[in-house]
């Protein structure tokens, strides 16, 4: 449906001295891809990412962003620091930033509305807890975050948007939502999106499936109508295994 993306996201993990090499291992790893090749990195390791990644299929990312351009918010950087490093990319709402540093709903819109603007794409992550799926409410939530997310976002701008399904059960867990479950609430996503704005805008969104992930279950849930691709943890930090991910999207 959308446009298939497999996006890494390093979380913690790697340092500036060795992101350059990663990079270009990524990039010679995934030569060939018939997808959009994404490595998200700590900030500190996205000016070496970026100069790695000159010339390439790779395109990079940031994990976060600040919703105002510029002021007094220290440890912060805005979406103008990340244009003007040459990112493209930048994860928002992940469910660690959402338990851990007080991403809220509203937090999410503003920094969606932000990045839109000034022309990086973001990956907007969304997903339910076990107690939530347990209780029966997965999709009443996920509809709540992703009317929240998308509030006073126009359908030309919703379009360029990457949405992440990501159950918390599943993030770094070993334990991945199984093919039909993934499609599932995929598919509710792309119909939450027609129902705000149209199917055309729905069938252009970029769903990606993440929690888990990995080389050998990829297949069965890139196969699925309604996933266009994964965000993906643990298994972007060894490029082979990434490789095999971005292969089996097409
Ligand atoms: P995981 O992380 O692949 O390590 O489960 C996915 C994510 O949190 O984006």
């Amino acid at each position: 449906m959308g446009k298939y993306i497999i996006a890494g996201n390093w979380k913690m993990n790697k340092l500036p001295s060795e992101t350059y090499d990663f990079v270009k291992e990524v990039a010679e790893a995934t030569k060939g891809a018939e997808c959009e090749v994404v490595c998200c990195t700590p900030y500190v390791c996205l000016a070496p990412a970026v100069e790695a990644a000159k010339g390439t299929h790779v395109k990079i990312g940031a994990e976060n962003l600040h919703f105002e351009d510029s002021g007094a918010f220290t440890g912060e950087v805005s979406a103008d620091m990340l244009v003007d490093l040459g990112v493209d990319y930048v994860i928002i709402g992940h469910s660690e930033r959402r338990a851990y540093n007080n991403e809220t709903d509203e937090t999410v819109n503003k920094k969606i509305v932000k990045a839109l603007a000034k022309g990086l794409i973001p990956i907007v992550c969304v997903g339910e807890s076990l107690e939530e799926r347990e209780a029966g409410i997965t999709m009443d939530l996920i509809s709540i975050q992703i009317k929240k997310a998308f509030a006073g976002i126009s359908a030309e701008d919703a379009a360029k948007v990457v949405v992440a399904y990501e159950p918390i059960w599943a993030i770094g867990t070993g334990k991945t939502a199984t093919d039909d479950q993934a499609e599932e609430v995929c598919g509710g996503i792309r119909q939450i999106l027609a129902d705000l704005y149209d199917d055309a805008a729905a069938k252009a969104v970029t769903i990606q499936y993440g929690g888990s992930m990995n080389a050998k279950n990829c297949a069965g849930l890139l196969a699925k109508e309604n996933i266009d691709g994964g965000l993906i943890g643990g298994a972007s930090l060894k490029a082979p295994d990434f490789a095999t991910i971005v292969a089996a999207a097409k």
